[in-house]
């Protein structure tokens, strides 16, 4: 299968310390991966490496074939590459409707040629509104579309994330601790939805519920202090002895 997206090389210092160091990365399209690693191991700020919100130290990142290592963060989310955010950020005071309509022009619109005419803007915000329907129905909140954002459960929140992502028909959806902070009942609705999506979009599912994670993704990877120490199919990833010893060693746990 095609390469989706890869990286070589990709390091980024924050002053003295190094965050992510020197990663090698390759992904195909269409199916689904998780990655794994104790905190502050450089999971998120991989994750705004491929996604643009940083700039890499040194390194280099594809996607289909094209080195966008210096494309801006707008430019990648209209070439397909989308990523929701580790903490609930819509807006709380619109409708679940208002909220993704907003936030998925807000995107696209940055994402569009500066000098569009009116008519291609009118046809492209048309298609946004059908967009976001389908979005919204695919994550299950159709029904709740009038509901004010504040009454919905965390949970839902999540899923509006979500929908907002899925709205810009992304090609590959990066998804930042999507369990954190779910209940259980939560977390099974989320995961289903990984499951409807698997083989639609490519996913790359950051997560800490690791038994949960395993049993979405098609292969894992470890990071620690900013190295990938393991890529493997989850079951080979979990025997690991060197990671069994950086991440269970450390008393992470496996929940
Ligand atoms: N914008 C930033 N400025 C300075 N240090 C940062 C910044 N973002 C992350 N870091 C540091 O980089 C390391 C990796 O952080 P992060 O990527 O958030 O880890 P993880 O998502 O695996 O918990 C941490 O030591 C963190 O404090
Ligand atoms: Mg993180």
């Amino acid at each position: 299968m095609a390469v989706l997206l890869e990286s070589q090389g990709l390091t980024k210092n924050f002053g003295k310390l190094r965050a992510v160091n020197g990663v090698d990365y390759s992904i195909e399209e269409g199916k689904t991966y998780g990655i794994i690693g104790p905190n502050g191991s450089g999971k998120t700020t991989f994750f705004n490496l491929l996604s643009g919100f940083h700039q890499p130290s040194s390194g280099q990142v594809r996607f289909d074939g094209k080195d966008i290592t210096n494309t801006e963060s707008f430019v990648r989310t209209g070439m397909g590459v989308a990523r929701t955010f580790q903490l609930v950020s819509v807006f709380e005071s619109l409708s679940v409707w208002e909220n993704l309509v907003l936030s998925t022009l807000r995107f696209k619109q940055s994402s569009y040629p500066r000098a569009l005419p009116f008519f291609f803007r009118k046809a492209n915000q048309e298609e946004s509104l059908e967009d976001c329907f389908t979005a919204l129905e695919t994550v299950g909140l159709a029904g709740k579309a009038e509901k004010p954002t504040t009454v919905l459960s965390y949970g839902d929140k999540r899923l509006l994330e979500i929908a907002i992502v899925l709205s810009l028909k992304p090609r590959l959806l990066l998804l930042d601790e999507p369990f954190a902070g779910l209940s259980d009942y939560e977390i099974g609705f989320i995961m289903e939805l990984i499951q409807s999506l698997s083989g639609k979009f490519t996913q790359i599912i950051i997560e800490h519920k690791i038994s949960k994670l395993i049993t979405l993704v098609e292969k894992l990877s470890v990071l620690h202090n900013g190295s990938i120490i393991c890529a493997d199919v989850p079951e080979a990833v979990l025997e690991n002895a060197e990671v069994r010893n950086v991440y269970w060693g450390r008393g992470a746990g496996c929940d």
